[in-house]
């Protein structure tokens, strides 16, 4: 594996492979890999020549400075396991290299897209996100990129921001990896004790349940059951459940609406923010 932290020798390592003739796969990440990350790795090294990845903890998407601080970090591991899994090309830039003193920050706007759910409660979030995976598309110049559904909303804005900037690049979606008992691997569950990562299960169970009861119940009144669920559970504190369609985000009152109803959740245990969804259907 080629470990880079510049741009300008990342560009220049692709650009020959590209010239011959070597399909780029790309991962973009924040590092503290797990197996939700190898398996976008895995599905990109099956389907390219090359597989890139890069690890760079982006702090212009952190709209809690706590958050950003306390982000779990751990580069050597990571080097480790990407080595195993057969990555090519790392990238893991510096702040600075990816956002020189004084540069202006691009501002995107993707309308309703961003006014929902993480968008409203992350406010800046999705713009910081955009500015990454642009400038890393940009560096990188990947055939196809691989995220994850577990931050579907995130792989929402992607798609509209290569539609909107006519990047040339394949945005390839991949099921979310979970523990055993459900919950969702996230880079956030190491900050859980052993004791809350169990009992984060109910997170998983939760959304399932809603997609059990949802013939028998509507949006509105399965929003609130399940609102209640969450305050009668001291371990919990919710931040939103929603129920929206699969490709507007827009949240659906009546069944009716929409042929993708899918479940998404944002709840704290203490200090840590987990997120997950799934499809009702
Ligand atoms: P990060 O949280 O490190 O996630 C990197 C990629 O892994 C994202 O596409 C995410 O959706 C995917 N992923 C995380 N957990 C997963 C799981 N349990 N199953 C499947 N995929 C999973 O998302 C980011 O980083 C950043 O916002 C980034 C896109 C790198 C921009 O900074």
């Amino acid at each position: 594996m080629e470990i880079y932290t510049t741009k300008a020798d990342t560009a220049a390592a692709v650009e020959k492979l590209r010239k011959e003739g070597k399909t780029i796969g790309f991962v973009p990440t924040m590092g503290a890999l797990h197996r939700g990350h190898l398996s976008l790795m895995e599905k990109a090294k099956a389907e390219n020549d090359i597989l890139a990845v890069s690890v760079f903890v982006n702090p212009i998407q952190f709209n809690n400075k706590a958050d950003l601080e306390k982000y779990p970090r751990n580069l050597d591991k990571d080097i480790k396991l990407l080595e195993e899994v057969g990555c090519d090309i790392l990238f893991s830039p510096t702040s600075q290299e990816m956002y020189p003193e004084g540069e202006a920050i691009e501002k995107y706007d993707f309308g309703e897209l961003e006014r929902v759910m993480e968008g409203k409660y992350r406010p800046g979030h999705f713009n910081g996100v955009a500015v990454v995976v642009k400038r890393l598309f940009d560096i990188v110049s990947p055939h196809k990129a691989y995220f994850g559904e577990k931050d579907f909303q995130q792989l929402a804005i992607i798609k509209e921001l290569v539609k909107t900037e006519k990047l040339p690049v394949e945005i390839v979606p991949c099921a979310t990896v979970r523990e055993a008992g459900g919950l969702a691997m996230s880079s956030r569950n190491e900050r859980l004790t052993p004791q809350q990562r169990k009992e984060a299960s109910f997170i998983y169970e939760t959304l399932q349940l809603a997609k059990k009861r949802k013939d028998d119940i509507c949006p509105l009144p399965l929003k609130q059951m399940i609102y209640n669920i969450f305050d009668a559970n001291e371990n919990f504190k919710l931040e939103y459940f929603e129920i929206a369609d699969e490709d507007t985000l827009k949240p659906v009152t009546a069944w009716g609406q929409t042929k993708k109803p899918r479940a998404f959740v944002a709840v704290w245990m203490n200090d840590v923010r987990l997120i997950d969804n799934i499809s009702l259907i």
